[in-house]
């Protein structure tokens, strides 16, 4: 099991080595970005998913290779997405793999679009040690939601997420920390804390929802070229910076592939494989140190087209870390302080950059 305080100082490892532009790593990642499955029961218009041209490549991965992989990373990850680019409810071992990544000391984390929550799943989410579950339900109407979630019914997902929700307060428990999670995609109308919005959130008053997350969609690095809705806004050479992921954590897809980072669903992008090297090969192998080295030179449209555009690039820093690195160095801590601690820690970083896009409940 990984020691957290070694995975922490990893994460401030990381940073000292990021601003030195070193590409070959001394140390380990310790975030993961782990894949149960890339199927998904919906077509949301702001997911790649919506484009994919076929999903026959599109795999479940099984759980023995599930635990290969957490077994090693368990010596220097501290926390990890258990999904990327499906919807990993669907997934018949789900709960056996958080009850596993949780067991070998890795933090799982989910965000799920909620629609396929059975009572039964209800519980199975409690017994099963889930750390963080964040709601997706991008809209305020009927109207809105269905537009954008394409194939989920609005009235059936609220019943899902408040039948949730009623049971945790029932149960008197912390876990899952629980978020709702709204990206905003009438951007040029959109007016914060708008009557629509307030009386959406009415529905889950006296409920227990940790964090309110409200944000605006991007493009998947260039993956949702077809339309000009999701396109970055335009940002100036200056502000480049390398991508930070590539510093700090691994993702890799249900068929095993390691790819650079959570947007790339289809493998366009291969790193390395864990069918057949370990990753630790992986993080410092050619393509990864070439890739890295490419961020550094800004030539990394020849090594991965989808960082075409990505507003990762050039995304603003937070107290001088980069997002991607910071939202790690935030999970890695979260490890050492406990995640109960998340709630005082957010509300510490709101203080200190009041822009941030969560509200932190009471
Ligand atoms: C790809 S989804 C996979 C998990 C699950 N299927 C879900 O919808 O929550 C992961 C996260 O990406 C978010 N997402 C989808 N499209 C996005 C976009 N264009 N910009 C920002 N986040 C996006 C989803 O809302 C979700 O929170
Ligand atoms: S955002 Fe989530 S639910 Fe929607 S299509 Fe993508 S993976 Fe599926
Ligand atoms: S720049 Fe964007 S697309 Fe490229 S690796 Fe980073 S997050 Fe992924």
């Amino acid at each position: 099991m990984a020691n957290k305080l070694k995975v922490l100082n990893n994460s401030v490892r990381s940073l000292y080595h990021y601003n030195k532009k070193t590409v070959k790593l001394p140390y380990l990642p310790q975030f993961l970005w782990l894949e149960p499955t890339g199927q998904c029961n919906l077509a949301c218009v702001v997911c790649p998913n919506s484009v994919l041209e076929s999903k026959e490549n599109i795999t479940y991965m099984p759980l023995g290779q599930f635990k290969k992989i957490v077994d090693e990373a368990s010596e220097f990850i501290g926390s990890a997405f258990l999904f990327l680019g499906g919807e990993s409810f669907l997934h018949k071992d789900i709960f056996k793999m958080i009850r596993y990544a949780e067991d070998k000391g890795i933090r799982p984390l989910i965000h799920t679009n909620a629609t396929i929550l059975t009572d039964k799943y209800i519980e199975e989410i409690f017994k099963s040690g889930l750390d963080y579950i964040s709601f997706s339900f991008d809209g305020y109407t009927k109207e809105q939601y269905e537009k954008v979630r394409v194939g989920a019914k609005y009235e059936k997902t609220i019943e899902n997420i408040v039948k949730f929700l009623k049971r945790k307060k029932e149960l008197g428990v912390k876990k899952p920390y629980t978020v709702l999670q709204t990206l905003i995609t009438d951007s040029d109308t959109y007016v914060p804390g708008n009557e629509l919005e307030q009386k959406f959130h009415t529905i889950f008053d006296d409920l227990p929802i940790d964090e309110v997350n409200i944000r605006f969609p991007h493009n998947w690095g260039n993956t949702l070229n077809n339309t000009d809705q999701y396109k970055p806004k335009t940002l100036t050479e200056e502000t480049y910076s390398p991508c930070s992921y590539l510093w700090v954590s691994m993702s890799i897809l249900a068929n095993g592939k390691v790819v650079p980072c959570c947007f790339d669903f289809e493998g366009e992008c291969e790193i390395g494989d864990t069918n057949t090297h370990s990753l630790k090969e992986i993080w410092n192998n050619d393509k990864m140190v070439e890739f890295r080295q490419s961020m550094v030179d800004q030539t990394y449209e020849k090594h991965c087209g989808i960082c075409k555009g990505c507003v990762y690039l050039w995304h603003e820093k937070t107290l001088g870390i980069p997002m991607g690195m910071a939202t790690v160095m935030g999970q890695s801590l979260m490890n050492v302080i406990g995640s109960g601690s998340e709630k005082y820690f957010k509300q510490a970083l709101k203080l200190i950059q009041p822009e941030f896009w969560y509200t932190v409940k009471q």
